[in-house]
């Protein structure tokens, strides 16, 4: 590797689960793979006080767990973990960003190379103001000596349109848009990143890319986990929060969006953009119409009983956050006008699954009179995790005298095709930002313009009182959640 890209990555948060179980696997996969810029320095802090080797051997059991690249011997992790440091502080403190800063020039003093310089906030977001501004103070924004600097901000950014506006104005203020990089993981994923090949690397999608094809668009990411002792953090949040208002929000733009005019952030993110600003906006008296959320009751995980929502440690008996969310959304543009995009997400569902799906009108008219009368339309099924891959859904003569037609299913699958489990999210977002490709990052304005989208379902939700429909754990969601989508004649498709 050339020098020039030698870098150092600062992290905040470092005692915390994201460090541990996902960007220091990451890293290290990368560096196993020979895909992380060498020289590197890897500045670790939170408060508590720790050793640089007793936070190594923490590490280690992460990176044992959880990176996709097992640890083949000691020697190569030696020469990983001999560039992990670590700094206790207090990142309130603005006093603890000239330790800070000294220890980084000591490091990359060492390290000899380029001032290039990553801030990656995965603490809390209720620091993030803090560490923003501190940085900017101590200097720490500034790209000096030749190098870049940069700054990572973790989900979630901003509890609301005006939290996210302000967090926006402030990160401006401290950094330049193109320093900043806003971290939504499900854009790292392979298959995310493949509903674009799909769509742009292929001449036989685009003239059925739109209303005169399409009926309706589903995207949908069940979970088969609990609130997983986050009970604390669930409750602030809820599904729309979660993951509506960002992972699935993006998911639907990648499938709506124009062509970019090239694979370059801007330009792809203009689009998305564009997608965002013809949503139609959902009116406070016709939230009902569009919404529908729902809690966990006890029910069945894995054979095993789990308890429901409110029985989860750090929920309030009377909660009323929900921890299922199904909208419909309606894009008013030439290509959807008229064409419904359900989104709908949930914890405690019948099994970890997500998938877009893209259904086809049925054909106009069928001249198939003997034996079966109704034929489903075609569906593309896109399958984001796991059993990662594509299906294109289409009917078929049965074998036989009689004329019987039923779905068959054209399947790609990635494990057959590529072998080896895809990349991690992380490790593909990482290694952009050190690079210095924002793609697959979120643009300030595309937060703030899905979060006014969303605003108005928080708001009348945290208006009316619950208690929620509730859904048996295990099973694919509340009764009313078909009657939601039946409204408008149709039906989710289960996984
Ligand atoms: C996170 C949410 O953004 O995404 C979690 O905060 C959720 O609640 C997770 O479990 C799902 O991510 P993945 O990659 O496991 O599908």
């Amino acid at each position: 590797m050339a020098a020039d890209e030698a870098f150092s990555i600062v992290i905040f948060g470092a005692s915390g689960d994201l460090t541990h179980r996902k960007l220091i696997p990451a890293l290290w996969t990368l560096f196993a793979a020979r895909t992380l810029p060498e020289p590197f320095t890897i500045l670790c802090t939170a408060r508590t006080p720790m050793s640089d080797d007793e936070f190594r051997a923490k590490l280690k059991d992460g990176v044992k767990q959880f990176a996709r690249f097992k640890v083949p011997n000691d020697q190569v992790w030696q020469r990983f973990a001999a560039n992990v440091f670590y700094v206790p502080g207090d990142p309130t403190a603005p006093e603890f960003y000239g330790t800070l800063r000294a220890r980084l020039e000591e490091l990359e003093r060492a390290r000899g190379a380029a001032r290039n310089r990553m801030f990656y906030l995965s603490t809390p977001p209720s620091l993030y103001a803090d560490i923003v501004t501190n940085l900017g103070k101590a200097g720490l924004a500034e790209e000096d000596g030749g190098g870049w600097t940069r700054i990572i901000i973790e989900k979630p950014f901003g509890h609301d349109v005006t939290s996210a506006q302000e967090l926006n104005r402030l990160v401006i203020r401290v950094f330049r848009e193109e320093q900043v990089y806003r971290i939504d993981h499900y854009l790292g994923k392979e298959t995310v990143q493949n509903v674009l090949a799909l769509r742009f690397a292929n001449g036989i999608f685009e003239p059925l890319w739109n209303r005169n094809h399409v009926a309706e668009v589903q995207c949908t990411v069940a979970e088969a986990v609990g609130v997983e002792g986050r009970g604390g953090y669930y409750e602030e949040s809820g599904a729309l929060r979660d993951m509506i208002q960002n992972h699935l929000l993006q998911i639907a733009c990648l499938i709506a969006m124009e062509p970019p005019v090239t694979f370059d952030a801007n330009a792809v993110r203009d689009e998305k953009s564009k997608v965002m600003q013809a949503m139609r906006p959902i009116e406070p008296g016709t939230v009902d119409d569009f919404a529908l959320r729902a809690q966990y009751a006890a029910g069945f995980a894995n054979n095993k009983q789990v308890p429901g929502y409110l029985q989860e440690k750090g929920v309030k008996p009377q909660s009323t956050t929900e921890t299922y969310a199904a909208l419909r959304l309606l894009i008013d543009n030439w290509r959807w006008a008229g064409v419904p995009f359900y989104l709908q997400t949930g914890k405690r569902l019948g099994r970890r699954v997500s998938e877009i799906v893209i259904r086809f009108h049925r054909t106009p008219h069928m001249i198939f009179r003997r034996g079966s009368v109704s034929v489903d339309p075609n569906l593309l099924v896109i399958r984001i995790q796991p059993d990662e891959g594509i299906s294109l859904i289409v009917e078929a003569k049965e074998p036989g005298p009689d004329l019987k037609i039923s779905p068959v299913t054209l399947d790609f699958k990635y494990h057959e095709v590529f072998g080896g489990e895809p990349p991690e999210a992380y490790e593909r977002l990482l290694l952009d930002a050190i690079h210095g490709d924002a793609t697959l990052y979120a643009r300030g304005d595309w937060i703030e313009q899905a979060w006014s989208l969303t605003q108005p379902i928080l708001d009348h939700w945290a208006r009316t009182p619950g208690p929620l429909p509730q859904y048996e754990a295990g099973s694919w969601g509340p009764a009313e959640a078909d009657a939601f989508i039946a409204r408008n004649g149709g039906h989710w498709r289960r996984p």
